[in-house]
């Protein structure tokens, strides 16, 4: 089976290496999935703000409803030691500086009443994130500015898959010291808060344990979706996450050649990431200019802005755009050129099927 063919009644919007982005409800192209076949899912739904966000959002009210739907397809398409990670951010009500409990109420329902288990709740805190709501955190001076989103991590069973030497944190530069010369910093002992601290905490693991804060800035530059997205001229998406979001949790909760899931795919960030980490991934989205433009994250800054806008055209025109050969036969050509600006021998075109 061919990865366009992946789901039985869907063609994909474009298909790479490890993946396949597919333009459509996600509720519709869940169900063509079989049972216990995704490893993780792995996504941002559009939050339940009061403000509409330009691709529209649901009422609060609403919201949890729409939302378990999701869920409860999910649960059913994880393996048994899979996991669904959720990033939620927070909100106020409308009109009084007090915050919606929304976020807090869908653990709590996806665990009662959909089987799921908390695993651990993450915390991504953005420290670009600009000061919100202006109302009481700008004008008013009554709240402290909102830069951390919930991330929730339910799994199917209480034994997810999960291995946390992956993902470990740069040392301190305390403990880089203590690494560097144990005998001069280090005196066993037994904390007050029962912690044994013997030899082993002077042994090099690689890094630390990471915690369930994870201080991410949303500033990185997308380098080749941005600049396709500017050739092209088309909007780039207004709420990307940070690459290093999905990485910790691809890393993390899944091994390379499992499947992860995006099913408010967006730009696509979560598939550019599995497919570094080789993962297979599939990206639903159902506004066709926002997978158009996530094909981009495939290309390179080699490929010509008009080649690019063929690609976006096409997809936009419902054809599949296969980009196998290119990754298999141009990128590692372009990579072996030192000045890879000079590389313009071949075009991307020529490497797709028509
Ligand atoms: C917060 S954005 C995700 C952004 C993404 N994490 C990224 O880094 O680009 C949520 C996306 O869900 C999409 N969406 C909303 N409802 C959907 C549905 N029923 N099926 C598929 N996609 C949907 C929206 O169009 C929007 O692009």
């Amino acid at each position: 089976m061919t990865r366009n063919q992946i789901l039985k009644d869907t063609q994909a919007a474009y298909v790479t290496a490890e993946g396949a982005a597919y333009c459509g409800d996600s509720l519709d192209l869940l169900r063509q999935l079989p049972d216990d076949s995704v490893q993780l899912v792995m996504t941002s739904p559009p939050f339940a703000l009061q403000r509409q966000k330009e691709y529209g959002n649901k009422e609060q009210h609403e919201y949890i409803d729409w939302l378990a739907e999701f869920a409860t397809l999910v649960h059913q398409k994880l393996r048994r030691d899979g996991s669904f990670v959720l990033d939620l951010g927070g909100s106020y009500e409308k009109g009084v500086p007090v915050r919606s409990l929304y976020n807090f109420r869908i653990p709590i329902r996806f665990c009662d009443e959909i089987g799921f288990f908390l695993a651990e709740d993450f915390y991504w805190f953005n420290p670009s994130k600009l000061p919100s709501p202006i109302e009481w955190v700008n004008k008013r001076k009554i709240r402290a500015k909102d830069s951390v989103n919930t991330v929730w991590w339910f799994s199917k069973t209480e034994n997810p898959k999960a291995d946390v030497t992956r993902v470990l944190a740069p040392y301190s530069n305390r403990m880089k010291k203590l690494l560097d010369d144990p005998d001069k910093y280090y005196q066993p002992k037994m904390r007050p808060s029962g912690h044994d601290i013997g030899k082993g905490f002077s042994k090099d693991n690689g890094g630390s344990i990471p915690s369930n804060l994870l201080q991410i800035p949303n500033s990185e530059s997308n380098g080749q979706y941005l600049s396709g997205c500017k050739a092209v001229s088309v909007k780039q998406h207004p709420a990307r996450f940070p690459a290093k979001l999905p990485e910790f949790f691809i890393r993390f909760l899944s091994n390379p050649g499992d499947l992860v899931v995006d099913l408010f795919a967006g730009s696509n960030t979560t598939g550019q990431v599995a497919e570094t980490e080789g993962r297979q991934w599939l990206a639903f989205e159902n506004n066709i200019e926002y997978v158009a433009a996530s094909a981009f994250r495939f290309l390179t800054k080699n490929d010509k802005p008009e080649e690019m806008q063929k690609i976006y055209k096409r997809i936009c025109d419902r054809k599949t755009v296969d980009l196998r050969k290119y990754q298999l036969e141009k990128l590692p050509k372009i990579a072996a050129v030192t000045n890879s600006e000079s590389y313009s021998q071949t075009s991307l075109l020529d490497y797709l099927a028509p």
